[in-house]
């Protein structure tokens, strides 16, 4: 077996609140192959964007450690987790993040433009295309309907053909047939380049096509389910 793409060591979480220490997420292990896709599911409020932000580095664990291509994201700091980050991980998140001065083509081009991409605005473009928004290259989120920003969020994220993509509930405001499109383009990534999925999902025929679901309780790991 390869080594691992992803490593959560024991990861806690806790945070204060007015009735003392809130444990969100207790001591969760596990770890993902290159190539794996795994829907983290479970119920609302179980941890499961928790989790996510915390593999994304985004957020920082109580305890315990996550190795990203083999490098301790908690160890190194600000900087070079964000370096490491910007290589390695596309993420789509339940709030879009889009920037609201870019149009929808700009906001696609960013991460390449940060990568010095010289072909940006025709990838942004083609990825825009593929998830079904051609025809809205020039518009500013604040003009696209829920589900088409979930969709540039998408395009922004798959763009930089990352090693692993994160997405937290990515077909969540999309209609049956886009919700499809956005997933079939998903798996084609995880086929086609080898992209790493972390799924999190309500949805079990999404969750049905990963390798493995791992289900989340009360912050804990509460089952692995292999497909
Ligand atoms: N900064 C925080 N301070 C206090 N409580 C928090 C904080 N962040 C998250 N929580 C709580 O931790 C729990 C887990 O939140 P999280 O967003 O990870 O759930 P989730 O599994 O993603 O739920 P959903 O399916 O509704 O998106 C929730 O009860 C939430 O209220
Ligand atoms: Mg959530």
């Amino acid at each position: 077996m390869s080594e691992p793409i992803i490593v959560v060591d024991r990861v806690t979480k806790q945070v204060h609140d007015s009735s003392g220490v809130l444990t969100i997420l207790h001591e969760i292990d596990f770890s993902l192959a290159p190539r794996e896709s795994v829907a983290i599911v479970g119920a609302s409020g179980s941890g499961k964007s928790t989790l996510l932000g915390i593999i994304a580095g985004l957020d920082t664990p109580t305890r315990g450690t996550v190795r990203l291509a083999g490098r301790d994201l908690f160890s190194v700091d600000e900087d070079a987790r964000a370096a490491l980050r910007a290589a390695k991980v596309g993420f789509v998140f339940q709030s879009f993040q889009l920037m609201g001065n870019l149009t929808a083509l700009e906001n696609v081009m960013l991460p390449l433009e940060l990568q010095g991409r010289s072909d940006a605005r025709k990838a942004a473009t083609e990825m825009l295309r593929r998830v079904g928004l051609g025809e809205r290259l020039g518009h500013y989120p604040r003009v696209l309907s829920g589900g088409e920003q979930q969709r540039v969020a998408l395009a922004r994220a798959f763009v930089v053909e990352p090693a692993v993509l994160l997405a937290d509930e990515p077909t969540g405001s999309l209609d049956f047939a886009t919700g499809e499109k956005v997933m079939e383009l998903m798996f084609d990534l995880n086929r086609e380049r080898g992209t790493t999925l972390v799924l999190v999902t309500h949805d079990r025929g999404i969750a049905g096509r990963c390798d493995r679901q791992i289900r989340i309780e009360a912050g804990r790991v509460a089952a692995t389910i292999a497909a």
